[in-house]
């Protein structure tokens, strides 16, 4: 006779902890008003068949985008409406734990989203950007999305040329080279949970781990929950400088193009080319 072996409690999950808690903090940090923002989190079947029966199917749900290198893989998602604020009171609710079925054309929701509700009304940007960071770095696992402020305001103010906004960025804070040194990407302004602006938004990611969406927010990747939120707070921290200064014809210094060149070297990343001109 074969035991079952008992499964244990989702909700003592590290992976539905760190969600609970980096949806609270980016709540936080005022980046995620009402239902804004959305995460999704690639998870090891080892990892989630401690917890549940991955054979225990609670519905499926019809994606409008095949996604079929995605056949076969785990994610755990927040819900379409869902306010960040809440989460982490009310995981069960507001989060669901997702199969991409083996034709890639729906979803099995195996836990979560008990009040009927759906994923995120960005699944196409958040599941066609795993697909292409996924060809560019095996170990990426985060797509994170928010409406930073300072990143959303200066949308506004700054012209949204990559290289000029990226070089902008660097200067504010001597940390963002090192940290971004791949550059923002942009979009032209566009219709928001669309297929659309999934498939530009991946483009990008080829190239960039950060995807700024004009008026309306910024995409992060990485691999861990930890580096993401890392990342657009590094990038949200040098926007919020450019904002504090509010009018550049005030900057009297900042940091040059040879200095910049230099912390890349002391920090062996590479500047993506084109934006330094040394
Ligand atoms: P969802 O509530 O569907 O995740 O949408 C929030 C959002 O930020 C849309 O861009
Ligand atoms: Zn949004």
């Amino acid at each position: 006779m074969v035991a079952t072996m008992q499964k244990k409690d989702i909700i003592e999950a590290p992976f539905l902890k760190e969600m609970c808690e980096a949806t609270f903090n980016m709540w936080n940090m005022g980046w995620d008003e009402r239902n804004g923002g959305n995460i999704s989190y690639l998870l090891d079947e080892e990892v989630v068949e401690q917890y549940l029966d991955v054979k225990q199917i609670i519905r499926s749900i019809s994606l409008k985008f095949p996604v079929s290198e995605l056949a076969g893989k785990y994610f755990i998602v927040t819900g379409s409406g869902k306010y960040f604020k809440n989460v982490k009171e009310d995981p069960s609710n507001t989060l669901g734990i997702l199969k991409v079925d083996e034709s890639g054309e729906k979803v099995h929701l195996l836990w979560g989203f008990e009040d009927g509700s759906n994923p995120t009304s960005e699944l196409p940007s958040h599941f066609m950007s795993h697909i292409v960071r996924l060809r560019v770095d095996p170990n990426h696992r985060i797509i994170m999305h928010n409406h930073a402020t300072n990143i959303l305001a200066m949308t506004f103010i700054h012209d949204l040329d990559e290289a000029s906004f990226t070089k902008t960025l660097w200067q504010m804070c001597t940390e963002c080279i090192v940290v971004f040194p791949d550059a923002i990407g942009i979009l032209p302004w566009m219709v928001p949970g669309t297929d659309a602006i999934g498939e530009k938004t991946a483009e990008k990611m080829l190239e960039h781990r950060l995807v700024v969406w004009p008026h309306h927010g910024i995409f992060g990747a990485g691999s861990t929950m930890d580096e993401t939120f890392g990342l657009i707070e590094t990038a949200e921290k040098a926007a919020q400088i450019y904002t504090i200064i509010g009018d550049a014809s005030k900057i009297k210094q900042t940091i040059t193009d040879q200095q910049l060149k230099d912390l890349a070297d002391a920090f062996q990343v590479v500047p993506r080319e084109g934006i330094l001109s040394v």
